[in-house]
């Protein structure tokens, strides 16, 4: 992977380039600086940040390795600008910002924001970078974030922006912890590859399963499992992603044939926020893409049970006590990993390695 950066490249010629390109340009001074697309993660990248999650959960549970940790980024500071609904992202995020250090500031409503006054979305950013350090940001609009980090790259004060959430499209943080899970409870069982992970439920609409999605790719012999209704299948770009790479993957209706067949089943809600029409979810029957107590009699005795979270009806609550159902684990995840992606961002990784 290049280590070129959005200076280095004019905003009309960028935009218009596919993600796999884009992807190249999410340096600043040769580091990891943007995050943006699940798609600049590689392999090395992936296992390395796993293993500082790791580090640094382990350090975090004594006082000495906690204040270690709290002293790295004390003189950093992190924005919060959240313009769509979150829990997790943002609570965990904030909490990742506290395990470093770093104090937050936070803007999760435009009405208290002077973008009500008419300000662009592009001085709003120049505006939080003037105070911050970072800009973790999850917007509605898709391409937004990569907008900003243009925008901020090509200023005299660059600073990062991670995109928590884009649009129906991105979410690679998400899928970082997603990951993280998976190598967890894949650890004593030869890891990710060869592993078959089914995908159920709004697969169209939900950002969290294109990013997922895109960081299996990194992990040989992984086969894919879409399990949706048709009307809400996921996008073919996700396909095309998996075709290009010699992805093994099935497009199903069958729940029953893919929790049996599947090492990890990764649940979704639907996703109506994004119904054009307020019906079109009503109108889709997916009763039979919800996972229930009886489903637990078809999954593998290793296999585990994700959701990003929040659910509906979609994953019952009788599944919770089963060994099997990893979700709450996968929320805490996401604060180790987004603690451990903070840490790279701002080169101070080495200083938890190393102790
Ligand atoms: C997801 C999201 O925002 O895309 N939530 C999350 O970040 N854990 C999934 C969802 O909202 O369904």
């Amino acid at each position: 992977m290049g280590k070129k950066g959005l200076r280095d490249i004019a905003w009309t010629s960028f935009v218009k380039l596919p993600v796999e390109r884009k992807a190249e340009f999410v340096h600043e001074d040769g580091r990891l600086f943007h995050v943006l697309y699940a798609r600049q993660f590689d392999r090395p990248m992936l296992d390395e940040l796993g293993h500082l999650a790791t580090r640094i959960r382990t350090l975090a549970k004594s006082r000495e390795g906690a204040m270690h940790l709290a002293s790295l980024l004390a003189h950093k500071r992190a924005m919060l600008y959240f313009t769509q609904p979150s829990t997790r992202t943002f609570l965990s995020f904030c909490a990742a910002c506290q395990v470093l250090g770093m104090p937050t500031g936070e803007v999760r409503d435009r009405a208290t924001s002077s973008e009500l006054k008419g300000e662009s979305n592009e001085d709003s950013v120049r505006t939080f970078s003037s105070y911050y350090d970072a800009i973790i940001m999850r917007s509605p609009e898709q391409g937004l974030a990569e907008r900003m980090a243009w925008v901020l790259s090509n200023t005299s004060r660059p600073v990062p922006i991670v995109n928590a959430g884009s649009g129906k499209d991105q979410h690679p943080t998400q899928a970082l912890l997603d990951i993280y899970t998976l190598q967890r409870s894949f650890e004593n069982r030869g890891g990710i590859e060869g592993k078959t992970v089914a995908f159920v439920g709004d697969l169209k609409r939900g950002r969290t399963v294109r990013s997922l999605s895109t960081l299996l790719i990194n992990y040989p012999g992984v086969r894919q499992i879409f399990v949706a209704p048709d009307a809400l299948q996921a996008e073919p770009d996700v396909f095309a992603a998996l075709d290009a790479s010699g992805v093994p993957y099935e497009r199903t209706r069958d729940m029953d044939a893919a929790v049996a067949a599947a090492d990890a089943v990764y649940m979704t809600r639907i996703q109506d926020e994004w119904d054009e029409s307020k019906e079109e979810s009503a109108r889709t029957d997916t009763r039979a893409f919800a996972f229930t107590a009886r489903h637990l009699d078809l999954l593998g005795r290793d296999a585990v049970v994700m959701h990003p979270l929040p659910r509906r009806d979609e994953l019952s609550t009788d599944v919770d006590g089963d060994p099997r159902a990893v979700y709450w684990r996968q929320m805490r995840n996401g604060m180790w990993i987004r603690v451990a992606l903070l840490a790279t961002i701002f080169g101070v990784a080495e200083q938890i390695d190393g102790v």
